[in-house]
């Protein structure tokens, strides 16, 4: 699995829930991150890069941990490797599903809004309700600085969530990865009533279905292994780490392509 730094943490909590028994590689490419403002072809560089990584250390499927990697690179990924991808795609459809109000919002970064993906979710969806696209520049290093309650954290979420409100909406699409780690804090702000939608689960089973598919699941009984590796600081990588899994656990430094 990679994301460009802990977001994809997220997922890998969700995805260790549902297959405890495989082990899992995790990259985080903070010394890159983010990766939201940068060019596609940049950010695909870096997935080609990491997925070769991952698979030279025995990786049989990856998940791109990551959304706007995900827009950037999943089909330059799927062109170039035979094992199963497994990437995240913005929750617009069950949103729609859960509305009231038939205004949903997605937060997410500004590469990923800008993709392709989301204009044909936006197409196929746009006649059964509202959906607002709002970029969040700056949540990522928020969370990468493991800011997750703080003033200024606060500050920046309200200012992206609350015209959302607003206008409505009633149900909000995480279409970032590092965006679950803000989840209490956007209850506290939007209030009980608006509906979060992380797509962590959804991504775990899809990764089951397409490890069942190609007879590819872990027979083994004991608890999977997880190691990490790190393109920034490893003792950061560390920290989150600890106090997001209380594991205690080595961080590599990913070695440069
Ligand atoms: N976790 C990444 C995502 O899902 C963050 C992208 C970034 O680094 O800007 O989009």
């Amino acid at each position: 699995m990679f994301d460009s730094g802990v977001g994809g943490l997220s997922v890998l909590a969700d995805i260790r829930a549902l297959l405890p028994h495989e082990h899992f590689l995790y990259v985080a490419d903070s010394g890159y991150a983010p990766y939201g403002d940068k060019p596609p072809t940049y950010i695909a560089g870096r997935s080609v890069a990491i997925t070769l990584f991952l698979i030279a250390q025995g990786a049989k499927a990856i998940v791109v941990a990551c959304n706007t990697a995900t827009s950037a690179a999943v089909g330059t990924l799927r062109g170039q490797f035979t094992v199963p991808i497994v990437a995240m795609e913005p929750a617009v459809k069950p949103a729609v599903a859960t509305s009231k109000s038939g205004v949903i919002g997605v937060l997410a970064t500004t590469r990923t809004l800008a993709s392709e993906n989301l204009a044909q979710l936006k197409e196929r969806f746009g006649a059964e309700a509202d959906i607002l696209l709002q970029a969040c520049p700056g949540l990522v290093e928020r969370v990468e600085a493991s800011d997750l309650q703080g003033d200024a954290t606060r500050k920046l979420l309200e200012g992206f969530v609350k015209p959302l409100l607003q206008r409505g909406a009633d149900t909000l699409v995480l279409g970032c990865t590092h965006y679950p780690f803000l989840i209490p804090l956007l209850q506290d702000i939007a209030g009980p009533d608006v509906t979060i939608i992380d797509p962590g689960p959804a991504v775990a089973r899809e990764l089951r279905r397409r490890l069942e598919m190609r007879q590819l699941l872990s027979d083994s009984s004991t608890p999977g292994r997880t190691r990490y590796w790190t393109s920034a600081d490893p003792d950061h990588l560390k920290q989150v780490v600890q106090n997001f899994y209380a594991d205690d656990i080595e961080v590599e430094t990913l070695p440069a392509a």
